[in-house]
């Protein structure tokens, strides 16, 4: 399988209305849902017994993908209170925590300082990609990370996606269905978590843990059946419109695509143990309360905005942004339909894994 240049999106920057700090309350859902696990995950599964407690003792944590806040500081917080109750609860000093903020270069890590909350913790940046290493080997007792490793390396190259925006009887059909291009993106996801999972194992002490949530496709449901693959289906649509009024071009409508993937449960479980440095301490289906609710058009909107400007902009030309938003954002009750209609939504999995020890 050939493949083009590594792909980098960052979420929108700043802090205006179209910011994914204004615009990631979905994605809150998530680290909110989760927040009991992960701090079961601390107090019970973290191994700290075999380090020494001395004043130079620090606990290193990692939250991997973490855009600009306000996610990223409440879910780090969340660990730094079930450690800070974990080390008490064992009468043991509390030590210092140091945090590293990690993002692709291009996230907005200024924003990120600016707003970092009031902490009891040393935060640092850590620019790069978490599909390879950061962080040196054992240094690391918490990795997190939250709505981000669907996310790949690249975008894998496959003939068909020469294709990707079909025209069919009056319709959009997003190639991702097609099995050939699926299989291709399913490979590429492989191939990225293995590397993640094999980066993460040099890094984490053992006995450290990896705590991370994922968007996973419903079993045996095609993802042109979910929401996801509605939502592509959705925007190639928009695209096609906007190549019919020549505002953007055919080729570069029918080249676009979102590199993302999101496994079944059954995969990714299956990739964890094929890879044999963690042992799987939790995986569970996430009680989202966001997708049981309803919201405004605009709402789902500008959230798909402020997750894709970027790529978009970068594909289409940061000068058309606004005149393919402007045309996206007509389209209400497309939006609407796919949200509250009877389409299978994506299941949002914790998992909980703890590095075995090194041999
Ligand atoms: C949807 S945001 C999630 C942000 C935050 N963790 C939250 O839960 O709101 C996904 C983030 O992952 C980052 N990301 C995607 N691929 C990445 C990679 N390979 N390395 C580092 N960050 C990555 C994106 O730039 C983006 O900021």
């Amino acid at each position: 399988m050939a493949v083009d240049e590594v792909v980098t999106f960052p979420m929108m920057g700043g802090d205006g209305t179209c910011s994914y700090a204004h615009n990631s309350q979905f994605q809150r859902g998530t680290v909110d849902a989760a927040k009991e696990l992960v701090r079961e995950a601390i107090v019970n599964k973290l191994d700290v017994g075999s380090y020494g407690y001395d004043n130079s003792y620090t606990v290193r944590i990692a939250d991997l993908g973490c855009s600009v806040g306000p996610n990223t500081f409440i879910s780090v917080q969340n660990i730094i209170e079930a450690l800070e109750f974990k080390f008490q609860n064992l009468s043991l000093p509390v030590p210092d925590f140091q945090v590293f903020f990690n993002d692709h270069t291009e996230n907005d890590f200024n924003t990120l300082f600016r707003t970092l909350p009031p902490r009891k913790y040393y935060a640092a940046g850590v620019p790069g990609s978490f599909h390879g290493r950061l962080f040196p080997k054992s240094t690391l007792h918490v990795v997190n990370s939250f709505n981000a490793m669907h996310w790949l390396s690249k975008t894998p190259k496959v003939n068909m996606l020469e294709k990707s925006l079909e025209w069919n009887q009056g319709s959009i059909k997003c190639t991702r269905f097609m099995k050939g291009v699926h299989e291709t993106f399913q490979a590429q996801f492989r191939s990225d978590f293995e590397s993640i999972l094999n980066a993460r194992a040099e890094e984490l002490v053992p006995g450290g843990l990896m705590v991370f949530s994922l968007i996973t496709g419903p079993s045996g449901i095609p993802f042109a059946d979910t929401v996801q693959g509605a939502t592509y289906n959705f925007l190639g649509s928009c695209l096609w419109d906007l190549a019919k009024m020549g505002v953007i071009s055919e080729e570069k409508a029918r080249t676009f695509n979102v590199p993302a993937y999101f496994p079944y449960v059954e995969e990714l479980e299956s990739l964890i143990q094929r890879n044999g440095h963690f042992a799987m301490e939790r995986m569970q289906q996430l009680d989202q309360p966001m997708r049981h609710k309803t919201f405004p058009a605009q709402f789902y909107l500008s959230h798909l905005r402020a997750v894709l400007e970027g790529l978009i902009g970068k594909h289409f030309g940061e000068e058309l942004l606004e005149n393919i938003f402007n045309h996206i954002n007509t389209k209400e009750a497309e939006i609407l339909s796919i949200h509250n209609g009877k389409l299978h939504k994506e299941i949002e999995v914790f998992v909980v894994l703890k590095r075995i020890s090194k041999n």
